[in-house]
């Protein structure tokens, strides 16, 4: 049985990935935070990757890195940089340095997020972040493309839209993903044999997708989910698009952000700054509702 390392095991999606992969791998945890509900088959070590001796001591002796840890929405650019750019090198170099070839990378939609929701993309546009955090993404994409290239390391790139148990927006409805479509995404990442390099989406089968997802069905993904059954309850509750650059682009609110300030403009910690008010109050309905990704 393989032994998977996971960073970023404490998050959303990572709790989501534990609950859906069971028996299947031996998995390593890890993160900053602490996890204590250990189930057979998981073994739990504390690493701040942002740290290279924490990134080598984790990646020794595994099969492949799943790496989910780090700044998963926009904010400052010290935390990005420090979770995204720095961490993400760390944990890259750590597992070249320690003979792991299979890493599987958590990019994500805000890496082409100023791409307008009307135009269809596959995986091989040219990249338009939304944000600092978008950045962040597509550095992680260059440096797995120069580390394919330059060390044969095998590199998944998923472009992850949103993982939830439903879709809870209208721009959600596009980019879904179910966590058991993720977990089939996860697992081909890890078993697909003749990998190099590629960028998939990480999306469910949804109809009002603006991705083309032909390079994940191409390795074999074969979503089980739709977000169509949520559209109706959805269009009535939120009404029409708008016309703010959240409405318009597929980054969403995202494509408003200014550092950290779009998670106090969704509201989610503390008072809002001024300069969020202001976007606030351009922004959509359904954009201010819209929590970070
Ligand atoms: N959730 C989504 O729908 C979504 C969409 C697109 C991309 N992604 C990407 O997928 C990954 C996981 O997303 P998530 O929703 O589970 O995020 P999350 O914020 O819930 O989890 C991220 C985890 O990383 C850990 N972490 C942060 N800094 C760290 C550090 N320096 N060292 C070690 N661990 C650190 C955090 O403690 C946290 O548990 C992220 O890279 C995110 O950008 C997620």
């Amino acid at each position: 049985m393989k032994t998977i390392l996971m960073t970023g095991a404490a998050g959303r999606i990572g709790t989501f990935m534990r609950a859906e992969l069971p028996g299947k791998y031996k998995l390593r945890l890890s993160d900053i935070q602490p996890i204590r509900d250990l189930k057979p088959g998981e073994t739990f070590t504390r690493a701040d990757i942002s740290k290279m001796p924490d990134a080598l001591r984790i990646t020794k002796g595994v099969d492949a890195v799943v790496h989910f840890g780090g700044q998963s929405g926009e904010h400052d650019w010290e935390h990005i940089h420090s979770a995204n750019i720095v961490g993400f090198y760390n944990m890259l170099e750590a597992a070249r340095r320690n003979g792991v070839k299979r890493f599987l990378v958590a990019t994500s939609n805000h890496a082409v997020g100023f791409y307008p929701v009307k135009q269809k993309i596959d995986h091989r546009v040219y990249p338009k972040p939304d944000s600092r955090y978008g950045v962040s993404k597509v550095f992680n994409e260059a440096l797995s493309s120069l580390y394919a290239d330059r060390y044969g390391m095998e590199m998944f790139c998923m472009r992850i839209g949103n993982v939830n148990r439903e879709p809870i927006d209208r721009r959600r409805l596009g980019i879904w993903i179910s966590p058991r479509d993720m977990a089939q995404l996860v697992t081909i990442g890890i078993e697909r044999p003749k990998i190099k390099f590629e960028v998939v989406y990480g999306i469910s089968d949804n109809k009002r997708a603006w991705f083309d997802n032909a390079n994940a069905r191409r390795l074999g993904y074969r979503p089980k989910d739709r977000s169509e059954p949520y559209a109706k309850a959805i269009l009535k509750r939120e009404g029409l698009p708008g016309k703010s650059p959240a409405d318009i682009f597929q980054g969403g609110g995202h494509c408003m952000s200014e550092g950290g300030t779009r998670s106090r403009l969704a509201g989610e910690s503390g008072g809002k700054a001024p300069a969020a008010r202001k976007a606030n109050a351009a922004t959509s309905r359904s954009s201010k509702r819209a929590p970070r990704r």
